[in-house]
């Protein structure tokens, strides 16, 4: 079919374990298909060459299912966003190699997305008919997932800068690798966020590791997770079965304190009216309900990403894509993927 649109822009995300591909027609997305790969639930984490292989077989059906979905033809693209980095590597390649191969191929061109900037920018996405509110700029947003943990300054939609960050792990491991201490599913987050409803917060207490002004160390939180559980089940073998959901209330809880104790000083030191959540994290019920009430009491408005595009989507590229397109930054086909780049 041809659509008589100005820009539809192609968004391809594959830095981790979704395979995803969206469709954006002048804004409004269209298509968003992701496809997860189960492969790694019993290895309790991403296997990086399983990853890549994976999405090797899945890039192709998830973009056909994408365009399908948004009822347009592949001739009908005016460009395509993919995600450069950060993320594995093999991954990235595969996203990467595809995008270029069809820019070429169709003669449009090609926008490189920073995935972490694109999280942000999944506040953004506008649904057909939808008109919701999005966050003004400059705005913080406190952006968690699998592999980073980051207070950033939104300038405007290109321009971010970190205030705060972790030095070792990212929270959405310390929620990961206490799941596979107890040994629930990969990932662990959302088996931790649902078996805490039933639990009591305030059962255990842990402690917070120091590192620095707005930044975060939660290595130190999943050795202390660790030997809390040990030293438990020397004296108790059901001690973690009888205590399952007080256990996970409470290390989620603490979890979820500890990130808004830093957010919480960094709004203050830089003010701004509006606050966003962002990441996979950003879908743990209990860190929305305490940022929101956080938000109330400093007098802020609260932004958190609608569940479905809180974890990895390709609707995110394809939002960041059409900032950049805007601004007309686009990439040439010698660009690369990159399992680390700086925000700016
Ligand atoms: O953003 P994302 O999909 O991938 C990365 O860019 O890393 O985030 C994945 C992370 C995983 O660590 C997963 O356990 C966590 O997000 N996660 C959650 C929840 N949903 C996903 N963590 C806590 N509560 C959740 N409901
Ligand atoms: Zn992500």
């Amino acid at each position: 079919m041809n659509v008589d649109k100005d820009s539809i822009i192609l968004g391809i995300e594959s830095s981790c374990d979704d395979t995803s591909a969206a469709v954006l027609i002048n804004g409004v997305m269209y298509s968003n298909v992701t496809a997860n790969q189960s492969i790694h639930q019993k290895y309790g984490g991403v296997v990086p060459e399983l990853a890549s292989r994976a999405h090797q077989e899945n890039i192709v059906p998830v973009v056909s299912a994408a365009l399908k979905e948004a009822n347009v033809s592949v001739s009908d693209l005016t460009s395509i966003a993919f995600t450069r980095g950060p993320g594995l590597l093999g991954s990235l390649l595969v996203g990467t190699s595809f995008a270029k191969s069809l820019s070429l191929s169709l003669n449009i061109p090609l926008i490189e997305v920073h995935h972490m900037k694109a999280h942000i920018h999944a506040h953004f996405i506008k649904e057909k008919k939808e008109d919701k509110p999005t966050p003004k700029f400059p705005f913080i947003c406190l952006t968690v997932s699998g592999g980073h943990t980051q207070i950033v300054w939104v300038e405007n939609p290109l321009q971010m800068e970190i205030i705060g960050s972790t030095i070792d792990d990212a929270v959405g491991e310390a929620f990961d690798k206490a799941g596979k201490i107890l040994g629930l599913g990969y990932p662990a987050g959302p088996i931790i966020d649902q078996l805490s409803k039933k639990g009591n917060n305030k059962k255990f207490d842990f402690t917070y590791p120091k590192a620095g002004e707005f930044n975060y160390s939660f290595s130190g939180l999943k050795t202390q997770f660790l030997n809390f559980i040990r030293k438990n089940e020397q004296k108790d073998k059901n001690f973690t079965k009888d205590n399952i959901h007080d256990i996970c209330a409470s290390y989620q809880s603490h979890l979820v304190s500890y990130l808004l104790k830093n957010l919480e000083k960094a709004i203050k030191m830089h003010p701004c009216k509006d606050i966003a959540l962002a990441g996979g994290v950003s879908a743990n019920l209990h860190l929305r309900k305490e940022f929101e009430k956080l938000g109330k009491s400093l007098g802020r408005n609260t932004f958190v990403p609608k569940i479905s595009y809180c974890t990895d989507n390709a609707a995110m590229i394809a939002m960041s894509g059409k900032f950049m397109e805007e601004k007309g930054v686009f990439a040439d086909l010698s660009t690369s993927a990159s399992a680390r780049i700086p925000m700016n």
